[in-house]
């Protein structure tokens, strides 16, 4: 699965930019209060707004304080998935429940620094594990390589039948390093520069997923 950010789309557009990548799987949407992390871009009236204006699935990444408060909300808007920060969320469990009970799959993110292993238990309860592959804040920033062995341990405990969650990689995902996180086991790449930053952001999009199928194909034949 491919899922273009906005966040590096034309705020002013966004239904033209939706409209520009008609493949994409999800359209991944990042929420920034300017606590959790230093950046401020949208939130619920604008993902209300977009919700309204696409038929491509919303994924909101919802980098804030207190997400147990606000994350439901995003789920009655109607976003396919909501994810979370597990370094802001006070009861995850509960948080699950409710965005779950709100009509969204339930996702959790861990930024580059955070252990996978302090989550895995945590992790039974969701839907979708966005593993950070950059600080969480702005885009066009580079991809942290490191990060492919937590993508590594996710797969493994997927395939193993541990957990069951949709792998997703957040940041630096261009031509130059979708092969690698493909490798790695990685089911769902969000990809904000590399698809608007681009001359014709659909084709960047089937590019981008042409690469990532070619480069995992061995996957999963032993
Ligand atoms: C960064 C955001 C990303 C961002 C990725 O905090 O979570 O979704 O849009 O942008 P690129 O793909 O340019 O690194
Ligand atoms: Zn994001």
């Amino acid at each position: 699965m491919i899922a273009p950010s906005i966040l590096s789309a034309d705020f002013a557009r966004l239904k033209e930019e939706a409209d520009a990548v008609p493949g994409a799987d999800w359209l991944h949407v990042d929420v920034m209060d300017g606590h959790f992390v230093p950046n401020l871009t949208l939130g619920l009236p604008v993902v209300e707004a977009l919700e309204r204006a696409t038929d491509i699935p919303l994924d909101c990444h919802l980098m804030i304080n207190d997400p147990d408060r606000w994350a439901p909300g995003y789920a009655e808007a109607g976003s396919r998935n909501v994810t979370v920060h597990a370094e802001a969320a006070h009861d995850p469990r509960k948080l699950s429940r409710d965005i779950r009970a709100a009509g969204a799959l339930a996702g959790l993110s861990v930024k580059p620094r955070t252990p996978l292993e302090d989550w895995v238990e945590v992790l039974r309860d969701y839907d979708t594990l966005l593993v950070m592959s950059v600080e969480p804040g702005f885009g066009g920033q580079k991809f942290m390589p490191e990060v492919l062995d937590k993508v590594r341990t996710a797969r493994r405990l997927v395939d193993t039948g541990h957990l069951n969650v949709i792998v997703e990689i957040d940041g630096g995902i261009s031509r130059d390093t979708i092969e690698q996180a493909a490798e790695a086991g990685v089911d769902c790449f969000v990809a904000g520069s590399a698809v608007y930053g681009a001359d014709d952001p659909e084709r960047a999009v089937e590019a981008l997923r042409d690469q990532a199928v070619r480069a995992s194909a061995h996957l999963g034949q032993g």
